[in-house]
């Protein structure tokens, strides 16, 4: 049986725009949307910096801007002495609706675990929140042939033992290391035999209609000139962009992507 799966195209916008800035990307972004719109059956989500989620916030509601509020990261304990960290209730008390959990920059440059991305995990959908679950192989690895393997197990040690209702709601985001931030954007081939098998991996945990519920991103180098091609690939069901995301125009050329 076939499951329609709404594409959600995310921005990532990482340690970029200020308050200022978000404010006026959002509104050149609620000007392209109101002018040309979100085509049916797609999403979008915006994922700035902390200390901006509430000038986006206001700035959505107010305008009724086609697009929902993200983070981009946040800590599993529900409150306590974590100097400089934010816990998922309070992101859920901004009407944050996705969180970005497991980036490959967190986990290679802040040396988040598995374990650590597992609670994390626990903690959004806990608040109500969807995860976006980050997975990927390193250039390394996808050079000794040991991509599917890693990938796999990062699957597996987010999602084993989870209802197979919550897994089917969840978004995985497959994000190669490789092709992130460096301009080299996976080929749709590439993207789509990744998420198929990610899909795959879902199917055996939780069985076939999680496995065709799950929503699975390609994330890495997304331009405007690469997103139709992936987008039409079968098992890829959104973006996650980061550096595209940055520009009103660039962004919404993705959002609207062979439509
Ligand atoms: P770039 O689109 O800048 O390669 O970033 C991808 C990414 O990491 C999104 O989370």
């Amino acid at each position: 049986m076939a499951v329609a799966r709404p594409v959600l195209v995310s921005g990532n916008w990482k340690m970029h725009a200020n308050h200022f800035e978000a404010l006026k990307l959002v509104q050149e972004l609620a000007a392209l949307f109101r002018a040309g719109g979100v085509p049916e059956g797609r999403e979008v989500s915006l994922h700035p910096p902390f200390t901006s989620l509430r000038t986006v916030q206001t700035a959505v509601e107010s305008d009724h801007v086609p697009v929902a509020l993200g983070a981009q990261n946040c800590h599993y304990e529900e409150r306590g002495a974590f100097t400089g960290e934010v816990s998922a209730d309070m992101l859920a008390k901004l009407n944050v609706a996705y969180v970005i959990a497991g980036h490959s920059e967190r986990r290679t440059l802040f040396g988040e675990s598995d374990a650590v991305v597992r609670r994390k995990v626990d903690a959004i959908v806990g608040h109500g929140m969807c995860p976006i679950v980050c997975v990927g192989e390193s250039l390394e690895q996808r050079r000794a042939g040991q991509a599917a393997d890693h990938v796999r197990r990062q699957v597996l040690d987010a999602l084993s033992g989870r209802a197979p209702e919550t897994i089917g709601r969840l978004v995985l985001a497959y994000e190669p290391i490789w092709a992130i931030g460096t301009g080299e954007t996976a080929s749709a081939e590439d993207a789509e035999e990744m998420c198929a098998l990610i899909r795959e991996e879902v199917g055996k945990l939780a069985g076939p209609e999680a496995s065709q519920s799950v929503r699975i991103q390609y994330g890495g180098s997304v331009t405007p000139e690469s997103a139709g091609a992936l987008l039409s690939a079968e098992n890829v069901d959104g973006l996650l962009v980061g550096g595209a995301s940055l520009d009103a125009e660039r962004f919404a050329a993705i959002v609207r992507a062979g439509a």
